[in-house]
């Protein structure tokens, strides 16, 4: 069976701040990153070959934020592909927000979702549980063409990662997902195997 090739975008300037969702560009070590990543599938181009899909491709998905996109941007000689489903969790009315500044104004909404991260749900925003659920178109092909998946954002990382470990539903929003590092996923007869590559 194929890997899958599973990692956040590079450091964003709303990573720096602090501020959740938003859309901004990645930071000049976020561009370092994307450097590291595209040599890292130069080098590994070869393995990747096995990981081409039906049409006989490699693919490069990401969301349609500015921040996937740039990540991905300097891999080049291989399709890639925008699903609005990769978009981050939608905070609602506390995109921007710090969570400091969620905690101080919102002081009831912080409390609800450190109380139970999987099922709050952000006003007129998504809960951990709605992620999950728009993933599953991505995940059926995910399943079916394992392309590498590249640029992607924490919520949504989480949740496809906990799919293919097999990690169980509660532990979701909690899984680790550290910035600048690659997570191999590779599923065989044994189990799951994983491997991570810190770039920086
Ligand atoms: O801070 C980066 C970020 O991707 C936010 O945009 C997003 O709301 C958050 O992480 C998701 O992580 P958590 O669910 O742990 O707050």
């Amino acid at each position: 069976p194929r890997p899958i090739l599973l990692t956040r975008h590079g450091e964003s300037l709303d990573n720096v701040r602090g501020r959740i969702g938003g859309d901004s560009v990645i930071s000049d070590s976020g561009e370092l990153y994307a450097k590291k990543l595209a040599n890292f599938v130069e080098k590994h181009k070869f393995s990747l070959q096995v990981m081409c899909n039906d049409k006989g491709r490699v693919e490069i998905w990401t969301s349609t934020l500015q921040r996937t996109i740039l990540t991905a941007s300097p891999i080049v000689g291989f399709p890639k592909i925008q699903w609005r489903a990769l978009d981050e969790i939608n905070a609602g009315v506390c995109d921007g927000m710090t969570y400091d500044e969620i905690k101080k104004n919102m002081p009831e909404e912080y409390e609800s979702r450190k109380k139970d991260k999987l099922r709050y749900r952000y006003p007129r925003g998504e809960s951990y549980l709605d992620v999950i659920q728009r993933l599953e178109p991505v995940i059926i092909e995910l399943e079916r063409q394992r392309a590498p998946v590249v640029g992607d954002i924490s919520s949504v990382l989480r949740a496809l990662y906990a799919y293919f470990a097999d990690r169980p539903l509660k532990e979701v929003p909690h899984i680790e997902m550290p910035l600048h590092t690659i997570i191999e996923i590779q599923m065989g007869v044994t189990g799951v195997q994983e491997k991570r590559y810190k770039l920086m």
